[in-house]
């Protein structure tokens, strides 16, 4: 169990979040399903974002484009069914707000409604404040994405680190104070140095969460397969795995194949009487 220097809330709210900039890192993850949730929630992290990279992960598409809002509450119902006390981050899907204010107020609400989410993430700065205005304003907890934003790798030609010439590094942090006047609790900052995303965390009084962003951030979030080992598609230079559940899961799948061809399993403690 992690210790926290305040009291522990028995549930974290999206402004318990904001409250830990300069308290205490914030160790984020990602979770798309009820049993992982529950581990996560034991282990004391605060944050779980149900992020549509479960397009990839987990329904096995190329990129996020994909996913719909109904994957997505899917999914985030599943996650919060699995959690106490950490606050359930729904991410909103390619198309679910890009096309405009109403449509995002109903799929945010959605997600409130019908998964039981605490919050909900939308991709992009400045061009998104307005909207990003209207959720919080409806009394939806959001919170932001800039640098890489995979939700436009067609436009950005790929997963490619964002923020390397000036002129893109001054956008990046116009984009972040933009979000935060918006009113946004954290800020997702994806792919973009190390130097930049400390002049951010330095410009903002909202947390930052980094991933491949450097140490400075005011938390860091990874993706669970990654951080498990359990996705060999891609493996980002961010990434540090914990673990190697995957190599784990081919030697049980492997051992259990064995003890049923050579008939070991199942044992007499396995059989009715
Ligand atoms: O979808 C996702 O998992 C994300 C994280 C990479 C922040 O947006």
């Amino acid at each position: 169990m992690v210790n926290h220097p305040m009291p522990e809330p028995k549930k974290w709210t999206a402004r318990g979040i904001s409250a830990l900039k300069g308290e205490e890192k914030i160790a984020a993850i990602t979770c798309y399903d009820y049993a992982a949730a529950r581990f996560v929630d034991a282990a004391g992290i605060p944050l779980i974002l149900v992020g549509d990279s479960l397009g990839m992960t987990v329904l096995g598409h190329k990129n996020t484009l994909a996913v719909t809002v109904d994957n997505m509450i899917h999914h985030t119902a599943a996650v919060v069914r699995g959690t106490e006390r950490a606050l359930v981050v729904g991410d909103m899907p390619f198309m679910s707000y890009q096309p405009g204010i109403d449509l995002t107020l109903v799929n945010a609400g959605r997600f409130l409604k019908e998964a039981g989410a605490d919050a909900i993430k939308v991709e992009g700065g400045a061009d998104r404040a307005e909207l990003v205005a209207a959720v919080v304003g409806s009394g939806i907890p959001v919170m932001g994405h800039v640098g890489l934003t995979p939700q436009s790798i067609k436009d950005l030609g790929g997963f490619k680190v964002q923020g390397r010439s000036p002129e893109e590094a001054e956008t990046l942090v116009n984009d972040a104070k933009a979000l935060e006047q918006a009113g946004v609790f954290a800020i997702v900052l994806e792919a973009i140095p190390a130097g930049l995303a400390r002049r951010i965390t330095d410009s903002v009084a909202v947390p930052t969460i980094g991933i491949g962003a450097g140490p400075d951030c005011d938390g860091q979030i990874l993706v669970i397969n990654d951080l498990l080992g359990t996705y060999d598609a891609f493996t980002p230079k961010f990434v540090k795995q914990y673990a190697q559940l995957g190599e784990e899961m081919k030697r049980a799948f492997g051992e259990y194949i064995q003890d049923v061809q050579d008939g070991s399993f199942p044992g007499p403690e396995h059989c009715y009487e």
